[in-house]
């Protein structure tokens, strides 16, 4: 018997992603799966049943109970779609297990495998697999659209025989994957496009994207893995503070600056946002991981006043979920390549010698087995011992 892959019609409001794509599927195929997809589950990105079907998929109603096999999923398990899975179920899709301690004790409990994509080691051999990058990429890029379409004025220099239009000075804060995707959109609309970041490589990434390097001098911050480490306290007020005359210069600040495992760095506070020019616009990526921006609320548009007007600031929320067709195209292969690292000859084999699959294994055979998710959850699990 193949094993069976299910991928279920996300649940929360508000996601339009899907984890398989007529191309994902016939990769699942191929690799000996059998694959059952939940009625409608495409739909919000453009992909019917009729195509889920032409690429060799069942599809099965909403809610069909999970008989065994693997489950493919975009969201973060919750305890309720962990208990509906049976005991020896593995899962594959994002599992944000340090804000999710529920969701990987009760997989823990069940005996169910939890792969979490969003805990992939990022090597070369992932990158077909890493649904961070494939993600940041499209949130980077829906940033500038966002901001093109509060802004209210063109981007690129404009002339005419009534005028000139000047060009949009766009700051972009935290240039990872999404930050440089924001750089290149942000300049290939005609805007004058300056970055910042605080690792090693970020400059000649920024300048490779078209994008000046704003170098505040305040010496570089790696951590392991090609991360960014936490700015000291003295630091990150110095990084504000050099930071306020080109905020108050810019017409749009996109921020997208991130630490894992922590809150998001505070970069712009709210008196930087009070010397900005009326009309501009702050979008941030942040907002739902503690706000790069001081003031921003995930999923809200809000105009902030400033002397002679006011400027626009929008948390982001769901950004991916935007452009569903685009993103759940790229994230049904990232999970595809990884599921078919689990199959040989259509039967699940889980060789944790493999550093993807270790890598990315967070609950096995009833055990916390990702020694960073465990030691991030263990507070947690103390306290509701001795509650
Ligand atoms: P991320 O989402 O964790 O952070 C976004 C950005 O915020 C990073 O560039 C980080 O340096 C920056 N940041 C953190 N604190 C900051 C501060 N105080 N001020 C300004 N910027 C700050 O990172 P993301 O986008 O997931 O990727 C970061 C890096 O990971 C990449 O540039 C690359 O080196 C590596 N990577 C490797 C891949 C591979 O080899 N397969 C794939 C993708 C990324």
């Amino acid at each position: 018997m193949p094993v069976t892959v299910r991928v279920r019609a996300e649940r929360a409001s508000g996601e339009k992603r899907v984890a398989a794509s007529p191309e994902s599927v016939k990769k699942l195929v191929t690799a000996g799966a059998a694959v059952e997809i939940e009625a409608g589950a495409g739909e919000a990105s453009l992909i019917s049943d009729a195509a889920y079907r032409a690429a060799g998929a069942a599809i099965v109603p909403p809610g069909t109970a999970v008989a065994s096999g693997v489950l493919l999923h975009v969201r973060p398990l919750t305890v309720d779609d962990v208990e509906a899975l049976p005991s020896g179920a593995i899962t594959v899709g994002m599992l944000d297990p340090f804000q999710n301690a529920a969701g990987v004790e009760a997989a823990r409990d069940r005996g169910v495998t939890t792969f979490a994509l969003d805990l992939l080691p990022r090597i070369s051999r992932a990158q077909s697999m890493d649904v961070l990058s494939s993600q940041a990429l499209l949130a980077g890029y829906r940033l500038v659209t966002l901001a093109a379409d509060a802004f209210g004025r063109m981007f690129g220099m404009t002339m005419t025989a009534a005028g000139t239009l000047a060009p949009a000075r766009v700051l972009v804060l935290g240039a990872g994957v999404a930050g440089l995707q924001a750089i290149a959109t942000a300049k290939r609309l005609g805007g004058i496009v300056s970055a910042n970041d605080v690792r090693a490589a970020s400059a000649d990434e920024v300048r490779s994207v078209g994008g000046t390097f704003i170098d505040l001098d305040l010496g570089t911050a790696d951590a392991a893995g090609g991360y960014a480490k936490e700015l000291a306290e003295d630091r990150a007020r110095r990084q504000q503070e050099l930071l306020a005359p080109h905020i108050a210069a810019s017409d749009i600040v996109i921020t997208t600056a991130a630490v894992p495992g922590r809150a998001a760095p505070r970069l712009v506070t709210a008196a930087m946002i009070a010397g900005m020019k009326p009309g501009s616009v702050l979008v941030d990526l942040a907002a739902e991981t503690g706000g790069n921006i001081e003031g921003s609320v995930a999923g809200e548009r809000r105009r902030v006043a400033v002397e002679g007007g006011a400027v626009t600031l929008i948390g982001a929320r769901d950004i991916q979920s935007d452009l569903a067709p685009d993103a759940s195209k790229l994230y049904a292969m990232n999970c595809a390549n990884f599921t078919a690292l689990l199959l040989k000859e259509g039967e699940t084999v889980l060789d944790f010698d493999d550093e993807l699959v270790a890598g990315s294994a967070i609950t096995h055979d009833g055990r916390i087995v990702s020694e960073r998710v465990a030691a991030a959850l263990a507070p947690s699990t103390m306290v509701e011992e001795s509650a």
